[in-house]
């Protein structure tokens, strides 16, 4: 069979190359210390879990889930939106996802018409960029450079964008994250108004995805974007239970945004899935209002947070080039170009591997990865300490 355009158009996975390597080492007899994984190594809080089960015995869960959420649901999520950012949506305002990467993925179908622009973070979480081609639309590459703290260049794609104009074409949709994967750099509201600006002055859909907005340090709180004047006149925002209660095998998360904007989304949603099991509909709501996975979401986040302080003096120690993040748990290296010259992102990881330790290559999240190597903090302190231990000689 002949692959579509799209397909082919898809850059080499380089995620799988690594999964080779790593199967193959592993064949090998290799001990591997898996320091690439996205996904917290904690449990899902208990109520959670117990509340799934007694819902998932109730056979009234078991039929087709309503397109947007059940309304329970989403009534709790415009009350937390409401308490956490101190911005009004109503539960019509409000759509559950089958995790925030099935919304990112579904946006563009909804706004793109073929060879229209859409604009993405480079480097970025991979999805962006892949919705945009599977919506026949044109990736427009928005770099993230460590000069720029690894924010956007606004007044350069203010240009870009206005030079497209100069053509007749328009920018339609443009993704944005923070606190962000890959390089766990923050924003604030400053910057955030003038991405909003930016935003309504081109009559762009912002899709800003908020994924790690509850993984923070240091006292840094996330903003939602909507606690930006006039941002819900372009903005749909997505928030994910994944990261927050390490459900990331669960499957849900959630848009936010006005109708005319989250219709756009709505429409392509109930023409290609059914929705989220109202099973684990049922579960969210408890992670959103049970006292006890609130003690719980904290407890996590200090171990998270130790880690990080644990790993970043580690790096500290062995002359590394990083930031210490905010928030997220990646820690963003810049690869020593002295010791590796040529593909420092991969050579890099391939080094690592030899000694039984995986990271995640910086270029696999696009051309402007390259030169870094993301770390996540989602193994016992110990692992990764040792994990860094292994490969010491690398920084
Ligand atoms: C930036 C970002 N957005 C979205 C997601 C998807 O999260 P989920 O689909 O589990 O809600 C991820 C997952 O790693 C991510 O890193």
């Amino acid at each position: 069979m002949n692959p579509s355009n799209r397909i082919q158009s898809l850059p080499p996975y380089l995620f799988a190359e690594v999964d080779e390597k790593v199967a193959k080492a592993k064949s090998e007899g290799k001990d591997i210390i898996n320091l690439s994984i996205g996904d917290p190594d904690l449990p899902t809080p208990k109520p959670i879990v117990e509340k799934l089960c007694e819902a998932v015995r109730n056979p009234e869960t078991h039929h087709y889930p309503s397109y947007a959420g059940m309304k329970d649901l989403r009534v709790e999520i415009s009350k937390w939106m409401k308490k956490r950012f101190n911005v009004r949506f109503t539960e019509d305002e409000i759509c559950t996802l089958i995790g925030s990467k099935e919304g990112i993925a579904h946006i563009p179908l909804g706004i793109i018409n073929p060879g229209e622009y859409a604009i993405y973070p480079d480097p970025g979480y991979p999805v962006y960029r892949t919705s945009i081609i599977f919506a026949d639309g044109n990736p427009i590459q928005m770099p993230l450079k460590e000069e720029n703290k690894f924010l956007p260049d606004l007044d350069k794609l203010k240009g870009n964008v206005k030079h497209l104009k100069t053509w007749g074409n328009k920018a339609k949709l443009m993704f944005l994250n923070y606190p962000n994967n890959p390089t766990s750099s923050v924003t604030g509201i400053k910057f955030l108004k003038e991405v909003v600006d930016f935003a309504i002055e081109n009559e762009i859909l912002l899709c800003y995805d908020n994924a790690y907005s509850e993984m923070t340090y240091d006292n840094y709180v996330a903003p939602s974007i909507f606690e930006i004047k006039d941002a819900e006149k372009v903005v749909i925002e997505m928030f994910s239970f994944s990261k927050t209660y390490n459900m990331t095998g669960w499957r849900i998360g959630f848009a936010v945004g006005k109708s005319e904007n989250l219709n756009l989304l709505k429409k392509v949603k109930e023409n290609f899935d059914s929705g989220v099991f109202n099973a684990i509909q049922i579960a969210a709501i408890e992670a959103l209002t049970n006292k006890n996975v609130e003690k719980t979401e904290r407890q996590n986040m200090k171990i998270f947070e130790e880690r990080r302080n644990v790993v970043c003096e580690k790096l500290d120690e062995l002359g590394a080039n990083f930031e210490k993040p905010k928030a997220t748990f990646y820690i963003w290296i810049k690869v020593n170009k002295e010791k590796f010259k040529e593909n420092p992102s991969m050579k890099f990881c391939d080094n690592a591997i030899e000694k039984g330790v995986v990271l995640t290559p910086g270029v696999g999240f696009g051309e402007y990865g390259e030169g870094f190597v993301r770390l996540a903090i989602t193994q016992s302190k110990e692992k990764i300490v040792e994990g860094i231990e292994r490969i010491k000689d690398l920084f």
